[in-house]
C-alpha cells in the first residue's frame, strides 16, 4: 500500500505506476503493452488532435469491506465505448483486449487502490484516439486504445450534502442527432463554458435545457438528472443525453424499492414539483440537488430546506455506494470480484 493520505484524497490526477497501450495498424490490434511512462509520442497530423475522434470511459474500482477489489458494471462501459467507436467512426476495441486491459491496469496498480472505509477508489479512464494521420477530414487508419488508473477520495468531503445548481438555456452541449449520446471528447469542450460560468456564479454546476425546444431538462453538467415525486423516480430520456451506467443502476434499485421509474421527456416546469432531485454518475454516484435557480427567469426551485438530502436519496445512495463496496447483498450480479 503506497503512503498517501487517503483522507485527503480530491478527483484529481495522482501518478500511478503503470498505464496500458493498446495499438491498432495494419487493419489489426496489437498485443496489449504495459508503460511506466506518463506520456505518448503522437503523429502531429493525427485525427483525434484536428477532427475529435476520442472517445473516453470512466469507472471504478473499489476495495470492499472483505478487502476484496471489485468493478461495477464494466460491460456496460465496454458496450458504451463501442457505442462511442462507432458514433464518430473509429475503430472498435475488442471485448478481450478492453477486460485484459482493465485487469491489468488495477491489479498492476493495486496499492493505489484506496483503502475500505476511507470513501475513496481507483478511477479508471479508459481512452480511444484516432492516432493515424490524416489531413482532410476522414477517419484515422490508426487507433491507440489507453487505460490510465488514478486513486480518487471520496466525492462529498463534507459527506452527502445538496448542491446548488444552475438551469440555464443559452449553451448546449450537444445537437439533437449529434454525439450528446456518446462519451465523446468534444461534448465535455462543448460544456465548459457553461460550466464555468455557473461556478463562478455560486453553482455546482448547470443543467441544461434540451437544445432543440428548450422546454426539458437535459444533462445535470456531466451527469443524468433524476428528481423523485409522488412515489416515483423520474429521469429525463433524450437523443443528447448520455446513457449513465449509474442512472441505469439507481433506475433498477428504485424500481426493486418499490418506486414507480419513468424514463420520458421531463418539462422543465416539472422542477417546481419534485419532492427531491438530484445527478448521477460514477464520480458522486449521486449529487443531491439542494436548489435549482432558473439562470433566466430567476426562478428557484427548493428541493432541500434543512441542508440534508432527501430520504429516497439517502436510500438509493446507500444501497449502490454499499453494492460497490461489498456490504450489501449484489442481487443484480453487478459486481466483478477481481481479487
Ligand atoms: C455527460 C455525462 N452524463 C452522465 C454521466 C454519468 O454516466 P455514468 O453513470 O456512466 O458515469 C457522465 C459521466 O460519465 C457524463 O460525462
Amino acid at each position: 500500500m503506497k503512503n498517501i493520505d487517503w483522507k485527503n484524497l480530491t478527483f484529481g490526477y495522482v501518478k500511478t505506476d503503470y498505464n496500458i497501450r493498446c495499438y491498432f495498424k495494419d487493419g489489426k490490434w496489437g498485443p496489449l503493452e504495459v508503460s511506466t511512462s506518463e506520456t505518448i509520442e503522437l503523429h502531429i497530423a493525427a485525427t483525434c488532435l484536428h477532427y475529435g475522434q476520442e472517445a473516453f470511459e470512466g469507472m471504478k474500482a473499489y476495495r470492499g469491506k472483505d478487502n476484496k477489489v471489485r468493478l461495477f458494471r464494466w460491460e456496460e462501459n465496454w458496450l458504451r465505448l463501442q457505442r462511442s467507436a462507432d458514433g464518430i467512426l473509429m475503430q472498435r476495441v475488442p471485448k478481450e483486449i478492453f477486460e485484459e486491459g482493465i485487469r491489468k491496469a488495477v491489479e498492476l496498480n493495486q496499492e493505489y487502490i484506496p483503502p475500505y472505509g476511507t470513501g475513496g477508489s481507483l478511477y479508471l479512464r479508459p481512452l480511444l484516439i484516432g492516432s493515424g494521420a490524416k489531413v482532410g477530414v476522414s477517419p484515422a487508419d490508426e487507433y491507440l486504445f489507453m487505460i490510465f488508473v488514478t486513486p480518487v477520495g471520496p466525492y462529498f468531503k463534507e459527506g452527502f450534502k445538496p448542491v446548488k445548481m444552475q438551469l440555464i438555456r443559452d449553451f448546449d452541449r450537444a445537437a439533437p442527432q449529434g454525439t450528446g449520446s456518446i462519451k465523446v471528447g468534444g461534448n465535455y469542450a462543448a460544456s465548459l463554458r457553461a460550466g464555468q460560468r455557473a461556478h463562478k456564479e455560486g453553482f455546482a454546476t448547470a443543467i441544461f435545457a434540451d437544445a432543440k425546444t428548450k422546454q426539458y431538462i437535459d444533462e445535470a453538467g456531466p451527469a443524468n438528472f433524476y428528481g423523485i415525486r409522488d412515489g416515483k423516480y423520474i429521469t429525463p430520456d433524450s437523443e443528447t443525453i448520455l446513457p449513465s451506467i449509474t442512472n441505469m443502476s439507481l433506475r433498477e434499485l428504485a424500481a426493486d424499492m418499490g418506486l414507480i421509474v419513468e424514463r420520458r421527456h421531463v418539462a422543465l416546469e416539472e422542477l417546481a414539483t419534485f419532492e427531491e432531485a438530484g445527478a448521477c454518475g460514477t464520480a458522486a454516484v449521486i449529487s443531491p440537488i439542494g436548489m435549482i435557480q432558473d439562470r433566466d427567469t430567476g426562478a428557484v426551485h427548493q428541493y432541500s430546506k434543512d441542508g440534508e438530502a432527501g430520504p429516497w436519496s439517502k436510500k438509493l445512495y446507500a444501497r449502490l455506494t454499499g453494492i460497490q463496496y461489498g456490504e450489501v447483498e449484489d442481487k443484480f450480479n453487478w459486481c466483478t470480484v477481481l481479487f
